[in-house]
């Protein structure tokens, strides 16, 4: 189901690709590389043991959520990413994003909570109700199945019961202000899948970059796992397909309001507004 690409030949119909379902995994580039390197020689300043068994130190928490806070938005991954989003004929200028997140994700599933946890079965559209959204995601180090992202891809266009009716970003965002976790930082899932349901893992390699779209049905692996995951992650959205309606189908998601406030335009900060 991972289609490889290097470069983006017809961007109208690499769109309606992805907001059809596909998913496509961005091949090593030097700027992909550099990415990486980057990523982990600043890990590295932070912590210069070996992050991929951090999960056995007592402190292992601590050290995560400072990784991930320290490294959240780094601008030298911001300029990368933005080069790497040039180079493969994505961004024409009229590109958003939301924050350029480095995830650990602990080798055991036991932290329901915090950035640095795993995640449950969920769209990304859920939380901003835009179906234009794009995700794209990519390991640091190797992944291995139990501790990788799962596709769910015969629901990518099939409505699963959700907490989408009641869910609020502006609640959650004003509680991580104040230092609050408690409040869900996505809609749930309110059902459980069937135990035959299709699961996908990621096992791309570091340097290569997933693209999907943000109504893609997704999670994190369940099962223990020997390493903690390293990866990154942010999203996208463009300011033609907002214009021309082409986006991905809406088949679950009950939220009252479009959340865009969270995604900045790449070339000059300004926020998304969506005017219809
Ligand atoms: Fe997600």
């Amino acid at each position: 189901m991972f289609i490889p690409i290097e470069k983006i030949s017809d961007l109208q119909e690499f769109k309606k690709d992805i907001f059809s379902g596909k998913v496509f995994v961005f091949q090593k580039s030097k700027t992909s590389n550099d990415l990486i390197t980057q990523i982990k020689n600043k890990i590295q300043n932070i912590y210069d043991g070996e992050i991929e068994k951090i999960h056995y130190l007592k402190n292992s928490e601590d050290i995560s959520k400072d990784i991930v806070s320290k490294l959240k938005n780094h601008e030298d991954f911001r300029k990368l990413f933005s080069n790497f989003l040039f180079e493969i004929g994505y961004n024409k200028g009229e590109t958003f994003w939301d924050r350029f997140v480095v995830r650990v994700a602990p080798a055991e599933n036991n932290l329901p909570y915090r950035e640095a946890s795993r995640i449950n079965i969920h769209r990304d559209t859920w939380g901003t109700n835009l179906y234009q959204q794009i995700n794209w995601w990519a390991p640091v180090s190797n992944v291995e199945e139990k501790n990788t992202m799962i596709f769910y891809p015969d629901y990518f266009d099939v409505p699963v019961k959700n907490t989408t009716s009641t869910w609020d970003l502006n609640i959650y965002l004003a509680n991580r202000k104040k230092g609050d976790f408690s409040y869900p930082s996505a809609p749930q899932l309110k059902q459980d899948l069937p135990s035959n349901t299709k699961m996908v893992p990621v096992t791309i390699k570091p340097g290569e970059i997933l693209c999907f779209s943000g109504a893609h049905l997704h999670s994190s692996s369940k099962e223990k796992s020997e390493n903690t995951r390293i990866s990154f992650e942010i999203r996208t959205i463009c300011e033609n397909d907002i214009n021309s309606s082409a986006q991905a189908p809406n088949v679950d998601c009950d939220l009252q309001w479009k959340f865009p406030k969270i995604f900045k335009k790449i070339n000059d900060n300004s926020p998304l507004k969506i005017t219809s």
